[in-house]
């Protein structure tokens, strides 16, 4: 018997509705869980090749048990691989094995297998069915729950793609046990946002859970999954077009894109920039006079104590304002922010150059540097990173 019984989170988007299920062990029931999705036995598995190595075989596996005449489709794993030449590949098999309109596209890994796949159902005879198998911590909390799909374009990140939802998205925890622990760190960078946009208790449950959730103990990490699903998911119900209400995820994005795009998506990755965000946009808040400096320590105290840094690389208030400004969250030259007046309880309100030049300089010193933290992230592996989210 599992001993974390299954959990479901509606998307309430009208026809388009649909469920996140979420159970530790659920991978060896793929097969039976996709029944009612598809009326075709042909089922394309895309996946990259990491997850593959650990994960294929049993998906195959309970997939053929089922009735199903499973394809894989395996990609490079990363960034990089999020292009259109990778969904004309992907189109061109599905074409050669006659997919048809009921058959089902799976995809089986983090948030790049699932924004690639998600982009080749939405194109492919003019949408077929698709279901998320996310495996990474960022694509179980974030990417695979709201229907945005795409790829990458030389000049800009996530620059194509359509709103696309999925038939469903099955969660099983137990597959973040072979994710590199930065990955997993990163992720955690998403999961505190929830709690400081959504719920003051969750929040404070990460608090109290942390130690436990660093050691990957099943029954916190399947909380936290679920908790972070129902924040998006509600959010996404009230604005699945991203207007305005839905802006509120990008908290901790404003600056943490900025960072991203300064180390030319080759220092941090994207959960790490959003850690930095997260702390700094909060002190920022505080500089705005809309909260108190308990919100700023609690929140920085988290963000550290997750393993995430507050501060990472150097750079100075042009670059950084600049970099800012290229960010899709300006409107009319404005800046539009998203700042906690509480833990759990955020606004969303335009700053300008003048306000965001006297917080950093205030900081750090007139003419100084955004001071560089811990070095780690710094160094370490090199890959482009999501971005504009
Ligand atoms: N659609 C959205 O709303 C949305 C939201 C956030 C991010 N994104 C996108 O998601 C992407 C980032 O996703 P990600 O952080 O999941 O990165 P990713 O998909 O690149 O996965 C990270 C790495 O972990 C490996 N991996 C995945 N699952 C594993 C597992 N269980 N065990 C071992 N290795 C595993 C992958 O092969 C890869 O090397 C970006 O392209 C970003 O734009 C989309
Ligand atoms: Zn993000």
């Amino acid at each position: 018997m599992p001993k974390v019984a299954e959990q479901i989170v509606p998307v309430v988007l009208g026809e388009r509705s649909y469920d996140i299920v979420l159970q530790p062990g659920l991978l060896a029931t793929v097969g039976d869980r996709i029944r009612g999705f598809t009326t075709s036995p042909k089922i394309g598995v895309v996946t990259d090749r990491h997850v593959a190595s650990h994960y294929l075989q049993g998906t195959l596996r309970s997939l053929r048990k089922a009735g199903y005449d499973p394809t894989p489709i395996i990609l490079s794993p990363g960034e990089p691989t999020k292009t259109l030449a990778t969904i004309s590949k992907i189109l061109d098999t599905l074409a050669k094995h006659k997919f048809e309109r009921q058959s089902l596209l799976l995809a089986l890994g983090g948030g790049v297998v699932g924004d690639i796949t998600g982009f080749a159902a939405a194109i492919y005879q003019r949408g077929i069915p698709f279901v998320q198998v996310p495996t990474t911590l960022v694509a179980q909390v974030d990417s695979s729950v709201g229907g945005k799909t795409g790829v990458d374009h030389r000049l800009g990140k996530n620059l194509i793609g359509a709103f696309y939802q999925p038939r469903a998205v099955l969660i099983d925890p137990l597959t973040l046990r072979t994710l590199p622990r930065r990955e997993w760190i990163a992720g955690l960078a998403e999961v505190i946002k929830y709690g400081i946009i959504a719920d003051e208790e969750f929040f404070s449950f990460l608090e109290h859970e942390i130690p436990a959730l660093l050691k990957l103990k099943e029954a916190p990490v399947t909380h936290v999954i679920k908790r972070s699903c129902e924040i998006k998911a509600q959010v996404v119900a009230a604005d699945e077009r991203e207007s305005d209400h839905r802006r509120i995820l990008n908290y901790g994005h404003t600056i943490g894109h900025a960072l991203e795009s300064l180390g030319g998506y080759r220092g941090l990755i994207h959960g790490e920039a959003v850690g930095v965000g997260l702390v700094q946009e909060a002190d920022l808040a505080r500089h705005m006079g809309l909260c108190g400096d308990e919100v700023v320590e609690r929140i920085g105290s988290l963000v550290q104590r997750a393993g995430l840094s507050e501060q990472v690389r150097e750079t100075s208030f042009k670059s950084i304002w600049s970099a800012m400004q290229h960010d899709k969250k300006v409107i009319g030259g404005q800046v539009i922010g998203v700042w906690p007046v509480r833990i759990g309880e955020v606004v969303i309100r335009p700053i300008e150059q003048q306000v965001c030049a006297e917080w950093f300089h205030a900081k750090h010193g007139r003419g100084s540097r955004l001071a560089s933290g811990r070095q780690s992230a710094k160094g370490s592996a090199r890959r482009k990173s999501s971005t504009r989210r």
